[in-house]
């Protein structure tokens, strides 16, 4: 019995879709936010207290207004502010806690 060469085609390309290692953070999609700073800047500080969100590493990086980016290399997709993966966006991208920048254009 043959191979079905469109199952064949579907499977390939969603084998493509699910291996975009690049692009992806182990703790979900890249994010891209207009700031990253310490926690322990006073912008972000003061912001964090406002959420009333307590940070315990002062010097972990903290995203700030942040966006997936879902789609990479598909149609030029970039990000002009800061890149970066966080351990912790629990606040729908108003904050975003243990960031770690990542670059894109690798
Ligand atoms: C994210 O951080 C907030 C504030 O520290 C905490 O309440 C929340 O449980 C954290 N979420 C995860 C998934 O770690």
């Amino acid at each position: 019995m043959r191979l079905n060469p469109l199952l064949a085609t579907i499977s390939i390309s969603s084998l493509a879709v699910a291996t975009l290692p690049a692009s992806q953070c182990t703790t979900g999609p890249v994010q891209c936010c207009n700031s990253v700073e310490k926690a322990s800047s006073a912008s972000v500080s003061k912001l964090l207290g406002l959420l009333g969100i307590v940070v315990d590493d002062v010097n972990a990086l903290v995203g700030v207004t942040c966006s997936p980016i879902t789609v990479i290399g598909a149609g030029g997709n970039s990000c002009s502010a800061q890149s970066v993966c966080c351990s912790n966006n629990s606040f729908n991208g108003v904050v975003a806690l243990g960031c770690t920048p990542v670059n894109l254009n690798l």
